[in-house]
C-alpha cells in the first residue's frame, strides 16, 4: 500500500556533506535524511549491514562518474531485508526477504542494455552514486531485480563484503582473466579490499596467490591467508625471485593501485599473460610501456564490479564454507567516522563493516 506523499519518514545515514578539499573526511555527516521512495520496479531494503569500499572515499574526495549533488548518502554494498515493493515488481523477493543487494544499476534504455545479450552499459552507475542514494542508510532504494536473497549459512555481516570488492575480485580471476586451478597471480596492493578477496578467492580456487605490499604486517597477513609469497612492490630483487619461481612469470596480475605498481605488473606478468586493471587508486596515468605490451604479446583487460549472476555464485560459495570475506571490524552506524578514518589511513585488513541494525 503507497504511504501518502505529505508522511516522510526520517532514516539514519552516513553522507556527503560536500566534495573536494583537502581533508575529505571533514566532508563526512552522520544524520537524519529524509526515506527514498522505491519508483516503479524498486524495492526498499532495511539495512542490516553496510561496507566500506575506496568508493566511499573517491566521492568524498568528489571524484565520480557522475555529476556530484550534496548531500550524497555514501555506500555500494547493503545487505538487510526486503521492506516495501513498488509497482511493477512482480516475481520479486517478497518483504521480509534477507537479501543482498548487487549494486550496479544499468539504465535499461542504451544499445548495450536493450541487446539480446546484454552488454555493459553506457550509462551504468552503482548504488551510492547520484541520482541513487547509498547504502549507509537505515533505508535504500533499489531496482528489484538487484535483490539476490541470502540463503541461511551467510550471515548480514559477510554478505555486506560481496558486492564491490569480492565481486570485483571474482570477475577479475575468473570472467576477465579465465582462471582456473594452477594458475599463478600476483595480487597488487595485499591490504586493500579487493586485493584480500582476491587472495581469498585464489585460495578456494586452488591458484597459487602471490601479493606485494608497502607494508611488513599486511604481507605477513597475506600470507597468513594463504598467499605463497608476497614483497614490497619497490623490492627489485624479490620481483626477480618471483619470475624464477613462476617460470619467467606469473599467468595473470590483478592491479588496482595504479601508477605506483603498474612497472612491476608489466615485468611480472609471463609472456602471453594478463594484466586485469580494475582500479589506479596511486593515480591513473602510469608509463603505458606499450613495446613491453606487444613484444611480450600481453592482454591488458579492463574490468568494474560484476554482474548479478557473479554474485549469485559468491554468495553460493560463502553458503558451501568455501569462502569466509575477511572482516577487520564491525563498527555501529553512530561511529562510521572510526571506519572512514582507518580506510583513509589504510589500516585496515579485509573489510570495514557497518552496522546499521539488527
Ligand atoms: N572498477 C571497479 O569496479 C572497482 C571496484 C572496486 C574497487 N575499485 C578501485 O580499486 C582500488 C582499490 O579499492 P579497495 O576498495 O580495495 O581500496 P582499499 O581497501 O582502500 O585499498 C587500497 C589499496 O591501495 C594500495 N595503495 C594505495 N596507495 C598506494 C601506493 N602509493 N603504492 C602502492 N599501493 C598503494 C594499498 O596497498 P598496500 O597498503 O597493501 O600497499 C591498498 O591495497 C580503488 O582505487 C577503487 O576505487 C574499482
Ligand atoms: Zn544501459
Amino acid at each position: 500500500m503507497p504511504r501518502p506523499l505529505c508522511y516522510r519518514r526520517v532514516v539514519r545515514a552516513v553522507y556527503a556533506a560536500r566534495f573536494g578539499g583537502d581533508d575529505p573526511l571533514s566532508n563526512l555527516a552522520i544524520g537524519g535524511r529524509p526515506d527514498p521512495r522505491p519508483p516503479a520496479g524498486w524495492a526498499l531494503v532495511r539495512v542490516t549491514a553496510a561496507s566500506l569500499n575506496h568508493h566511499d572515499l573517491w566521492t568524498l574526495r568528489g571524484v565520480s562518474s557522475q555529476p556530484l549533488n550534496a548531500p550524497q548518502i555514501l555506500g555500494c554494498d547493503a545487505a538487510g531485508r526486503v521492506e516495501e515493493l513498488g509497482e511493477g515488481t512482480g516475481g520479486a523477493p517478497p518483504p521480509g526477504t534477507r537479501v543482498v543487494v548487487h549494486s550496479v544499476i544499468a539504465c535499461g534504455a542504451c544499445p548495450a542494455c536493450l541487446a539480446p545479450e546484454a552488454g555493459v552499459c553506457h550509462r551504468l552507475s552503482l548504488l551510492g552514486e547520484p541520482p541513487h542514494g547509498g547504502a549507509l542508510a537505515q533505508l535504500v532504494a533499489v531496482p528489484a531485480a538487484n535483490l539476490v536473497p541470502l540463503p541461511d549459512g551467510v550471515d548480514d555481516e559477510a554478505a555486506a563484503c560481496l558486492p564491490t570488492a569480492y565481486l570485483t575480485a571474482y570477475r577479475m580471476l575468473f570472467t576477465r582473466a579465465g582462471l582456473g586451478p594452477g594458475a599463478s597471480v600476483l595480487v597488487q596492493g595485499a591490504g586493500g579490499g579487493v586485493a584480500t578477496a582476491a587472495i581469498l578467492l585464489c585460495v578456494q580456487a586452488g591458484i597459487e596467490v602471490h601479493a606485494t605490499s608497502r607494508d611488513a604486517a599486511k604481507r605477513r597477513a597475506a600470507e597468513e591467508l594463504g598467499a605463497a609469497s608476497t614483497f614490497d612492490p619497490g623490492d627489485l630483487a624479490a620481483a626477480r625471485e618471483l619470475l624464477d619461481r613462476t617460470g619467467g612469470g606469473v599467468d595473470a596480475v590483478l592491479e588496482t593501485v595504479g601508477e605506483a605498481t603498474w612497472g612491476l605488473s608489466l615485468r611480472s606478468v609471463r609472456p602471453g599473460g594478463t594484466v586485469v586493471v580494475a582500479g589506479a587508486t596511486s593515480g591513473a596515468n602510469p608509463r603505458a610501456q606499450l613495446n613491453r605490451i606487444f613484444w611480450r604479446q600481453l592482454t591488458v583487460v579492463g574490468t568494474s564490479m560484476g554482474t548479478r549472476a557473479e554474485l549469485e555464485r559468491l554468495v553460493a560459495l560463502c553458503a558451501s564454507g568455501a569462502l569466509r570475506p575477511l572482516i577487520d571490524r564491525v563498527v555501529p552506524l553512530e561511529d562510521a567516522r572510526s571506519a572512514f578514518v582507518a580506510l583513509a589511513a589504510g589500516e585496515q585488513r579485509g573489510k570495514l563493516v557497518v552496522r546499521v541494525a539488527h
